[in-house]
């Protein structure tokens, strides 16, 4: 059990984290090689059902490779166009919401489901949720109830795996009703970690963290953990959801991926909170970062009761541009090392096709979201670094914007890139570089005072 929640801790843990950790123990060693031999094979056998004998490898995330990933934007727009979100695959113009919603929508959805992210079996079983604990306690100075919660998935058809979703949320301790929540993606940090802090300053009080800053303004917060129930890792394939629902097998090149099952208990906590009196249900948002930023792009593109999304540098694979000859590649999300991300059918297009053969691209997984508010968020280039593509993520949005426009909403409003901190909101596609590195954490307000215009604390 210890070895395992070891390994869980290590291959879940994205390398720009393991970098805080310090020297691995050789038994650590041994499991993280372990786990690598299943996903190679794992792998492998995908490559196998595809047909597929050789892939193109990725550039280099390491700027001084020889071999680095595209940082120079003249370079970057090696397609000469996207599909169109509001063309028909018949060639005709999609011009009323109806069509939009009967006919286009569900292209695009069908197109995603079986190239890019997989699809959700039609017998995933269900949840029961248990409030493992309650308890009043504070946040800073904020007085909470807080709640620990499990959903016990339901493995009747197969009990030799079991899978739990693990979930907290905390809300006012005052409210006299169901309050907003933002649920977050949260990463799992073995004990004793701490995340890096802003030098501090002597003058200046502590920020407010995210979680306080929604207690002030009456909101609540929610954070689900997806590694609980889905592995981060092409070995854990066989596990979690999607290994109960295949009874232990491999997947399906269209079969879901890592992603989608995110998103799929996502939707499962947002069951929960429908039974929940301190939640308003109705207005309930969602936000990650990084996979989990594409985690959250993919939960607001496919499950319409959230509300709002806050979709932090979700990079490739996420609302990034795929045909974008920038920072990181589809041939990155394609190799053994994130291929569990995505549906194996993704893997066709780092060979023999190309990324400009997708029949959909980034922006139209943004246009799913319509009419709902999106926020998209990134880094500084020079903190974080150029690998998730800023440009990349605004144009994903920009793009969206005629769908939003059909449905009577307000797109990005511009096509032009802003500079850094320069927030976009006036439309429903909102996007804001920050000036720190890879964390949504300096958005944060800025996302707030937009959400402002959608989501109410109901009065007392
Ligand atoms: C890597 C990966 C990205 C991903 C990131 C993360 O950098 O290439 O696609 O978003 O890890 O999740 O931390």
């Amino acid at each position: 059990m210890k070895s395992l929640l070891i390994s869980t801790l290590l291959l879940a843990t994205p390398t720009w984290l393991l970098a805080q950790f310090g020297p691995r123990t050789p038994e650590q060693d041994s499991l993280m090689a372990r786990q690598q031999r299943k996903t190679q094979a794992d792998y492998r056998s995908m490559l196998a059902q595809l047909m597929i004998t050789e892939t193109r490898p990725g550039p280099s995330g390491n700027p001084k490779a020889p071999n680095a990933a595209n940082a120079d934007e003249a370079k970057a727009t090696t397609y000469t166009s996207l599909p169109d979100p509001l063309t028909l695959k018949n060639g005709q113009k999609v011009k009323s919401a109806k069509d939009w919603w009967q006919k286009r929508r569900p292209e695009i959805v069908e197109d995603f489901d079986r190239e890019i992210y997989g699809r959700v079996p039609a017998n995933v079983p269900g949840v029961r949720w248990e409030v493992v604990s309650t308890k009043d306690t504070v946040d800073g100075a904020y007085p909470i109830k807080l709640k620990q919660l499990v959903g016990h998935v339901d493995n009747a058809t197969y009990p030799a795996i079991k899978v739990d979703i693990e979930l907290m949320l905390a809300t006012p301790a005052k409210a006299k009703s169901g309050v907003p929540v933002m649920m977050s993606y949260g990463f799992r940090f073995p004990a004793g970690f701490r995340m890096p802090q802003p030098p501090s300053s002597t003058t200046a009080p502590p920020p407010l963290s995210w979680q306080q800053q929604l207690l002030e303004k009456g909101w609540g917060y929610a954070v689900i953990y997806p590694t609980s129930y889905q592995a981060d890792n092409g070995a854990g394939l066989t596990e979690g959801i999607i290994g109960l629902v295949n009874k232990g097998k491999p997947r399906k090149p269209d079969d879901w991926g890592a992603l989608r099952a995110w998103a799929w208990g996502a939707s499962r906590a947002l069951d929960y909170f429908e039974t929940d009196k301190d939640v308003d249900a109705k207005q309930v948002g969602i936000e990650g970062l990084s996979r989990y930023g594409k985690a959250t792009a993919v939960t607001m593109a496919y499950e319409p009761r959230f509300a709002i999304g806050f979709i932090g540098s979700s990079g490739e694979g996420g609302v990034k541009l795929h045909r974008r000859t920038y920072g990181e590649q589809v041939e990155n999300v394609a190799s053994s090392a994130e291929y569990h991300w995505m549906a194996g059918n993704f893997i066709k297009y780092a060979g023999p096709l190309k990324p400009t053969d997708m029949p959909v691209d980034a922006h139209e997984l943004v246009a799913l979201c319509a009419p709902r508010p999106v926020f998209i968020s990134s880094g500084s280039p020079d903190v974080e670094g150029r690998w998730v593509d800023a440009k990349g993520m605004f144009l994903g949005g920009a793009y969206a914007s005629p769908v939003y426009e059909l449905l009577g909403k307000k797109g990005m409003g511009t096509m032009d890139y802003p500079p850094q901190e320069t927030a976009l909101v006036s439309g429903d596609i909102a996007f804001r570089q920050h000036s720190g590195g890879h964390t949504t954490g300096p958005n944060w307000p800025t996302f707030l005072q937009y959400a402002d215009r959608y989501i109410r604390v109901k009065a007392k």
